[in-house]
């Protein structure tokens, strides 16, 4: 069964139009599309920003990142898995939860805040929502933690979640902390994902949600 489910994953991978388009821009991966369709909606990235990509591996929303921030901004982006090198991005590999690696976060930024967290992390997915559920929400609030560390007031934060219960109450908790919060599904994103993203504007500080 999983076997077949891989083939299967395969086949669609490859017929993607995403995926094709990808390799033929230049993109190391079709999720550079996500991104690029959200930041056409909602401005997210600006020249000159300081931009924090958690969960960047294989490097599609850096590559995105870094071209509209240009020389004067600065993207960071950390993974798990190591990230070849990005003109313009500083790569970290490690687990964000640790506490080193997000020092070496925070030296990679210097002095600066971040204008943008932008968080695109996902656990190894079993299929299984009360195993994956926890782990997602899990992600998603380390994405917040980062956000308390780093955010500028009234910075941005975009993060994945996958719906569930609990995904939900997440984005009601969210809605304390930022002024303005919408759910996105960009078209790149497969319709057989259960994957969505909250953009939330204006970052208030303070609390933990
Ligand atoms: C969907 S991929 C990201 C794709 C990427 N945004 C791109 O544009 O190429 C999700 C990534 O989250 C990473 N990840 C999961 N948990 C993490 C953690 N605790 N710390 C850092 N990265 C994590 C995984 O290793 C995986 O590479």
């Amino acid at each position: 069964m999983a076997k077949l489910k891989k083939r299967l994953w395969i086949q669609n991978h490859v017929k993607d139009p995403h995926v094709k388009k990808s390799i033929s821009e230049g993109f190391r991966s079709r999720a550079s599309y996500k991104l690029l369709q959200m930041n056409e909606k909602d401005q997210l990235l600006k020249p000159g920003m300081a931009v924090i990509d958690l969960g960047g591996a294989p490097g599609g929303w850096a590559q995105v990142a870094s071209k509209i921030v240009g020389k004067k901004g600065a993207v960071v982006s950390v993974d798990l898995l190591p990230i070849e090198p990005i003109m313009g991005v500083h790569v970290l590999k490690g687990d964000i939860a640790e506490t080193s690696v997000f020092s070496r976060l925070q030296d990679s930024m210097g002095t600066k805040n971040a204008d943008l967290v932008m968080s695109d992390m996902a656990p190894n997915l079993t299929g299984i929502n009360d195993i994956d559920g926890p782990k997602i929400i899990h992600l998603a609030n380390l994405a917040v933690v980062v956000c308390e560390k780093v955010l500028t007031i009234g910075g941005s934060l975009v993060v994945k979640l996958f719906h569930s219960d609990d995904a939900h109450g997440f984005v009601r908790r969210l809605r304390r902390v930022f002024n303005t919060l919408k759910v996105r599904k960009p078209t790149s994103s497969r319709s057989s994902s259960s994957e969505f993203y909250v953009v939330a504007k204006g970052y208030k500080g303070g609390m933990r949600c």
